[in-house]
């Protein structure tokens, strides 16, 4: 039943929910690469409805709101409404941004998800994390003392964290990655620490738990996250990434910036510290050496003075133009 549509994360009609010990997530499947799903359960369209054929209610409402025409963006919408049911969320416009519909409109699919806010969330849904059997490991250093080693004897291998830009490159571009490193394994990569005056964000923090943690003090950075790409995208891409990319169109940097950020930058057991500034080169060019890998961004623990925005053409999910 999963659709691809785009096949660059951007319609959502391939929306499945994966599920590890931190919770369910709506991502894009269509730019997850297969490693990235190990020790997780994923469950797809398919998976909804009860074993016994019973409706999910996202599904049963959106029947009785009409909210399915043609029905090709109809899997993606009602895997990321039950994501987001099953998390209580009732920001429905923000949950449903990634998740294009070119026919219905959007008005009878938020009605729909409105109305399944009060069901229960069913039983079947829950139990995604039943023990798995053994199977073999993809490479995903689970610290990164080991991703600092590997890639020190590795210096041309690709890294991969959320897999929103490099997936692309191979959807895409149709490119070849020969040498990988997964990072998602690499907890001791997504913490978020307080440290003096300033807030350490490890480079494998998600865009969400970002926004999260510093909605109450950095408030204008955390609306600038709302409207960084959506809901499924968010929930895979990393500060991390978003930084090393070197994207101009990238989000996170200039607010950071603008707040006097400092990278943390490894190579090996080495280590060193700059301004976020400093990084950036020249179109797509940044201070950083072969082997040397993303550890963390610092910023103060609060930026009341911040002001930032991000203007686009269209409100949601879109690239910034300024
Ligand atoms: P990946 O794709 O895994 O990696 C990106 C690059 O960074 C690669 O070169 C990789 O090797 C490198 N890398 C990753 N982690 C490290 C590390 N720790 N050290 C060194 N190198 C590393 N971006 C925005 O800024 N704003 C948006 O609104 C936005 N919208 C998007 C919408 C869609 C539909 C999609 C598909 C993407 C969008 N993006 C947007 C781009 C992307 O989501 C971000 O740049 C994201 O932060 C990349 O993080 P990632 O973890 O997915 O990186
Ligand atoms: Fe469009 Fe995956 S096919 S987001
Ligand atoms: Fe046709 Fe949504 S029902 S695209």
């Amino acid at each position: 039943g999963t659709k691809e549509g785009c096949n660059e994360g951007d319609c959502g009609a391939c929306t499945v929910m994966v599920t590890d010990d931190s919770g369910s997530r709506a991502l894009n499947s269509c730019i997850l690469f297969l490693p990235q799903l190990h020790g997780k359960a994923v469950r797809t369209v398919e998976g909804l409805s009860a074993p016994d054929g019973r409706l999910h209610p996202v599904q049963q409402a959106m029947i009785d709101h009409h909210g399915s025409q043609c029905g090709f963006c109809t899997p993606g919408f009602v895997v990321s409404m039950a994501v987001a049911h099953k998390d209580g969320a009732t920001d429905h416009d923000d949950r449903l941004a990634g998740n294009l519909c070119r026919c219905t409109g959007y008005a009878p699919i938020i009605r729909a998800a409105k109305t399944a806010e009060i069901a229960p969330v069913p039983a079947w849904i829950t139990d995604d994390l039943r023990p798995l059997g053994e199977t073999p490991a993809p490479f995903a250093p689970a610290s990164a003392d080991a991703l600092a080693d590997w890639y020190m004897a590795h210096p041309d291998a690709t890294l991969i964290a959320g897999a929103t830009d490099v997936g692309l490159w191979v959807t895409k571009g149709l490119m070849d990655l020969p040498e990988v490193a997964f990072l998602h394994a690499c907890t001791d990569l997504q913490t978020i620490e307080q440290r003096g005056s300033m807030l350490r964000v490890g480079a494998g923090v998600t865009i969400q738990r970002l926004r999260a943690a510093i909605g109450s003090s950095h408030p204008a950075f955390a609306e600038l996250l709302r409207r960084f790409a959506s809901e499924q995208v968010r929930g895979a891409a990393t500060i991390g990434g978003n930084i090393a990319n070197g994207s101009p169109i990238g989000d996170a940097p200039p607010a950071l910036i603008a707040m006097d950020a400092r990278l943390h930058l490894r190579r090996g057991a080495a280590r060193r510290e700059i301004a976020l500034e400093d990084f950036f080169l020249d179109y797509k060019k940044q201070d950083r050496q072969p082997g040397e890998f993303v550890e963390a961004v610092s910023f103060p623990q609060s930026a009341p003075d911040l002001a930032c925005y991000k203007l686009t053409k269209r409100f949601d999910q879109d690239i910034s133009a300024v």
